[in-house]
């Protein structure tokens, strides 16, 4: 199994954006640690991070037949892309949506999640390790799918 680890806006800048909202690991810790993680599973996990919604588009569209599952954290447009929900329902591969912060404990324009609508589930709140657990959930829902 392969699996999609997708970060969209802003997301290039961790480690010295707003570190009291976001904690001060960068991207690049941050994905070591999900293809370090995915491996002790036996799963290979691709990293890809983009600012421009389009890019993010066209890496939902090329998962398939590549990836077995996707994790997303779709930045800022988590709550204003009808399009990126629309390329999860079209790909039908399970996409774990994962923010670092706890949306739903700031502003209310970050509680509306297009994004939740399409993905099995959504992990926020937990910083760097949601990404762990998101890849624990979708390891766990592809055992189950291939009994
Ligand atoms: C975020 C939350 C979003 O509201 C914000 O726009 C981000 C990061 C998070 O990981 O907490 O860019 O997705």
């Amino acid at each position: 199994h392969s699996l999609l680890i997708l970060n969209g806006p802003n997301l290039n800048l961790l480690g010295t954006r707003q570190p009291e909202v976001y904690g001060a690991e960068t991207l690049e810790m941050l994905e070591n640690s999900c293809i370090q993680y995915a491996q002790k599973s036996g799963v290979q996990a691709q990293c890809l991070q983009s600012n421009h919604e389009g890019v993010l588009l066209d890496a939902i569209h090329d998962a398939r037949g590549k990836h077995a599952g996707i994790v997303l954290n779709a930045g800022a447009y988590t709550h204003t892309s009808v399009a990126l929900m629309d390329a999860i329902y079209s790909v039908e591969i399970p996409t774990v949506e994962v923010h670092l912060s706890n949306i739903h404990a700031r502003e209310a324009f970050r509680h509306q999640s297009y994004i939740a609508r399409a993905a099995i589930g959504q992990i926020c709140g937990f910083g760097p390790q949601g990404y762990l657990m998101a890849i624990d959930a979708l390891i766990q829902k592809l055992s189950q799918s291939s009994d």
